[in-house]
């Protein structure tokens, strides 16, 4: 079953699997797609949307523009959260036209000391009580993977799922530094599996009934979730705590994707970092290492626009490559973060797509990530494409959002 598909994929995500291409020898070396840079005016005025649109059709999908608009209520206000460090707000996020989709509930932390706060905003596989350890966050009811570890018995969470993504989000350091964090269950918008989207937005926006989703061209589920990161920023301009101009969106993994298509999207976000992002986000998909389009588009087909598919097994053909995702976010800061161990997301591949999408940052007389070949272990590079390759395992760490709160500072100096 998909499901049975999913997990295993994930269980395998860091053991090396037979087949699987480990050797730099045998990446293969099809040239990567043009460009086709000529002047700032006209990546602004042209050329960026044609590759958005390549994108749409051959990578995620396109989103659709008459979901309808978002309505929020403030749920809950606690003015000392994390003893006092921050505000802490729910936010539930509906659409009245479309009431077949539950919603979601965005957790803020605002930092007490600063009047207007530039804010992360990224999306959990756990839901917000996994994120935060306070005991009084919600439980989220919403669909999970059963996962023993994880402690999600029938699909559901239990109290001792509280604070299990908290290590990914270290919300005191962050708070510390002047940010905020926005931050919402991924499963809210679609719970992750094959047939996720029919309880999801997808079926509930779509034109003609549910029959009509998924077909070529439409959007996937990482499309879902980058639009729901989308509505977190609508929400956020509206709220006085936050500086709406300083948005960073940021996501691990399949998250670390959907990220980078949010940011490629919106340009509101005016940061895009990808932590691990691997195969159909940073990695460059034209490269046989680690995951390939092949693996990727059988074991989670439902992330992607079916077209997608069609490159599986035959990368050198498809009309785009994750450079060009990167070059989207330009003339806007990226951080792309890869770690030692993660084979599976092809750590040189997510480098090369950040090296490849630099020219595009030289039009506007910006720099990429300035050097020529993937730096050593712990060592970041890079002005407005940040690199970095952390020892360790695929995950987020205190290393990772060191080298992001220090980018985002750099690049939002006050
Ligand atoms: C699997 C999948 C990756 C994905 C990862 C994750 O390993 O193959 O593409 O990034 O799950 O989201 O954790």
């Amino acid at each position: 079953t998909p499901l049975f598909l999913l997990l295993a994929a994930s269980a395998l995500a860091q053991t090396p699997r037979p087949g699987v291409n480990y050797d730099e020898a045998k990446v293969g070396n099809a040239p990567l797609p043009d460009l086709k840079l000529t002047t700032a005016d006209d990546w602004k005025g042209k050329r960026r949307a044609e590759i958005l649109q390549l994108f749409e059709d051959h990578v995620y999908g396109k989103t659709p523009s008459d979901v309808g608009s978002p309505k929020f209520e403030v749920t809950a206000t606690k003015a000392d959260a994390l003893g006092g460090l921050a505000t802490r707000k729910f936010i539930h996020i509906s659409l009245p036209s479309r009431p077949a989709w539950p919603g979601m509930d965005v957790m803020l932390y605002t930092p007490n000391a600063v009047k207007s706060a530039p804010c992360f905003v990224g999306l959990s596989f756990g839901g917000n009580h996994a994120v935060s350890t306070e005991p009084d966050v919600p439980l989220s009811t919403r669909w999970m993977r059963e996962s023993k570890e994880k402690h999600i018995v029938d699909h559901r969470a239990t109290e001792a799922t509280r604070g299990t993504e908290s290590s990914r989000w270290p919300l005191q350091m962050i708070l510390k530094q002047g940010f905020a964090v926005a931050t919402a269950y991924y499963g809210d918008i679609e719970p992750d599996h094959a047939d996720g989207w029919k309880e999801g937005l997808r079926a509930a926006a779509s034109k003609d009934g549910a029959d009509t989703v998924w077909k070529e061209g439409e959007w996937g589920a990482i499309g879902a979730w980058s639009w729901g990161l989308s509505r977190i920023a609508d929400y956020l301009q509206t709220d006085p705590q936050i500086d709406g101009k300083h948005l960073a969106v940021i996501g691990h993994s399949r998250l670390g994707k959907t990220s980078l298509w949010a940011g490629a999207q919106d340009e509101r976000f005016g940061i895009v970092i990808s932590n691990d992002s691997g195969e159909g986000g940073a990695a460059l998909m034209r490269r046989d290492y680690g995951e390939t389009t092949a693996i990727i588009t059988k074991a989670f087909p439902h992330w992607f626009t079916p077209n997608y598919a069609r490159y599986a097994g035959n990368a050198a053909s498809c009309p785009v490559d994750m450079h060009m995702l990167i070059a989207l976010a330009a003339p806007r800061p990226i951080y792309i973060a890869s770690a030692a161990e993660d084979h599976w997301a092809d750590q040189k591949g997510e480098f090369l797509s950040g090296r490849h999408a630099s020219p595009v940052y030289a039009l506007f007389g910006k720099q990429g990530v300035v050097v020529d070949a993937q730096p050593a272990i712990d060592t970041p590079v890079g002005d407005f494409i940040g690199y970095h390759n952390r020892t360790g395992k695929h995950d987020v760490t205190d290393y990772d959002w060191t080298q992001y709160l220090k980018f985002a500072s750099r690049h939002w100096a006050k």
